[in-house]
């Protein structure tokens, strides 16, 4: 069985003391919650300070983007061992944001997945076809693409750890989600990807997230579908209220 994983992306929304807020009346909302991972994903300034208070409990940190070394003359980077030590658990990498306005190549996010695996963080893998791919019908060419370049050289032994997060980059930010269909093909798809590259047991470990104008209105259809297993959530992530009613999706 794999446990479902709800994470939010604050992006960069969140001074300090928001970020506080928000964890004190957050906590509370999903003190009841069993069985679901739960992520947050702060602004790097508040990911010690939202770390700090929500270590003991079910509520995991995730920062939204990390470098492939483990230090260096890298100036505005950080690397994952530095956020291992703020207490983040997990790491987004390859969203399509960075892809988009910072250049991030496959390549990147290949290095980033491997020096996160080392580090003893989980990557949160993000890839998705655009709105121009998807209506030229190269969704699939593109995830594909995407996935096997992305996870490149990743031991089978360490593969189950990567929870991969498909965003159609369409869905992103515009309320218009993925139908269920639409989002389950895609998961379908990757899932048998990874059975082809690291076998069966790999492919009934590996999380699938969907991510894509979440919301709690949408959040159990989605996660009905048999290969849907958990969501990487934007917008609706920013008010405590919307966040732990899409973790209460059950
Ligand atoms: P959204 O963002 O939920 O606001 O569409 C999702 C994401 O960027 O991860």
């Amino acid at each position: 069985m794999r446990t479902p994983v709800i994470a939010g992306n604050w992006k960069m929304y969140k001074t300090t003391a928001e970020s506080q807020a928000f964890v004190k009346e957050f906590l509370p909302l999903v003190a009841g919650v069993q069985g679901v991972e739960i992520v947050l994903s702060p602004p790097f300034p508040s990911l010690s300070v939202v770390a700090a208070l929500t270590s003991g409990t079910k509520v995991g940190v995730a920062s939204q983007n990390v470098h492939f070394a483990a230090e260096g003359a890298y100036t505005g980077e950080v690397s994952p061992g530095m956020l291992k030590d703020a207490g983040a658990g997990y790491a987004i990498i390859g969203h399509s944001e960075r892809r988009q306005y910072f250049a991030e190549t496959d390549d990147g996010v290949n290095r980033k997945v491997k020096a996160v695996l080392a580090a003893g963080l989980v990557p949160i893998m993000c890839l998705g076809e655009t709105l121009a791919e998807r209506e030229a019908g190269r969704t699939f060419e593109v995830v594909e693409r995407q996935l096997r370049a992305d996870l490149s050289g990743v031991a089978a032994a360490d593969a189950p750890t990567v929870i991969v997060a498909y965003e159609p980059v369409w869905a992103i930010g515009t309320g218009k989600t993925a139908t269920k269909e639409q989002a389950q093909e895609v998961h379908a798809f990757l899932r048998g990807l990874v059975k082809e590259i690291f076998g069966g047991l790999v492919a009934e470990k590996i999380r699938i997230l969907y991510g894509g104008s979440v919301k709690t209105e949408n959040i159990a259809e989605l996660m009905a579908q048999p290969d849907i297993d958990g969501a990487l959530v934007g917008g609706a992530s920013l008010k405590a209220n919307s966040f732990a009613g899409i973790a209460k999706y059950r």
